[in-house]
């Protein structure tokens, strides 16, 4: 986003918390990974509207930090699903111009996940229409962390002074390096928090929540929530007159 006022812009960054698979599965009285599969029916609708939406950056939360202690079959039904997503969408993502890149842990992924990862990683690397992350095995909590690991190691080496820490540097160690900070976060699944997702990107995004499943979330719905973000006013601390002020000039 370019402007600070109500608009009918699109944004340039959107992060997306995709919940309520399970729970959608479970009122069909079929088991979670059904949700979880229809799942990735939202996910590729979502991405090929965001495309032609002309979303700079999608950032989309598929497994979490926590989500390692689901049952032992979750996880690894998860982890298959999304070796078949990537190596089902590699020709579609290049056809598109789509850039992947992963957020998170990407050591603690199971080897065959890891190395289909790297190669689409690789292989899109020079496409430039949109920047679709996928936070798997992400925290934000342990983000911070490695980041600050990183920083900490540069000035016992004596590369960087404590002083020349600032929000730009920090910025540059986290996994969104380079990226803007996103200007919308939506969860679907009807819950109210952010669980531990892009804690220091998403600090002025406007959050977006629906009681939708994430299977039952698709383009309109999506439309829906760039609607209701236009008709917020991100003011960045600063007054509503200001901004209007801003706006005659
Ligand atoms: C979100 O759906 C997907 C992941 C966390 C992997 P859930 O699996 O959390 O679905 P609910 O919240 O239990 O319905
Ligand atoms: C958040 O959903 C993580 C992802 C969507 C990948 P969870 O279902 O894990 O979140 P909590 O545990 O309800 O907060
Ligand atoms: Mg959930």
């Amino acid at each position: 986003m370019t402007t600070s006022s109500k608009s009918n812009l699109v944004p340039r960054h959107i992060a997306i918390i995709m919940d309520g698979n399970g729970r959608w599965a479970e009122q069909r009285n079929r088991p979670r990974l059904f949700g979880h599969k229809a799942g990735v029916d939202s996910v590729r609708e979502i991405v090929e509207a965001c495309r032609e939406l002309g979303v700079e950056y999608l950032t989309l939360y598929a497994f979490s930090t926590e989500n390692w202690n689901r049952p032992q079959s979750e996880v690894s039904g998860l982890m298959l699903l999304l070796k078949t997503y990537l190596i089902g969408e590699l020709k579609n993502m290049l056809s598109n111009d789509i850039r992947l890149r992963c957020l998170g842990q990407q050591e603690r992924l199971p080897r065959e996940v890891r190395e289909v990862l790297q190669q689409t990683v690789e292989s899109t690397a020079s496409c430039q229409t949109m920047n679709l992350n996928l936070a798997l095995s992400y925290g934000g909590r342990m983000e911070l962390i490695h980041a600050i690991r990183q920083l900490a190691g540069k000035c016992v080496d004596g590369d960087l002074l404590p002083e020349e820490i600032n929000e730009q540097v920090l910025s540059d160690h986290l996994y969104t390096a380079g990226q803007v900070d996103p200007d919308l976060v939506i969860r679907t699944g009807g819950e109210c928090r952010l669980s531990n997702f892009l804690l220091w990107q998403a600090s002025y995004a406007e959050l977006y929540f629906t009681d939708l499943k994430w299977p039952e979330f698709k383009k309109e719905q999506l439309l829906e929530a760039i609607d209701v973000f236009n008709q917020r006013q991100r003011r960045f601390g600063k007054t509503g007159a200001q901004l209007d002020l801003g706006n005659q000039k």
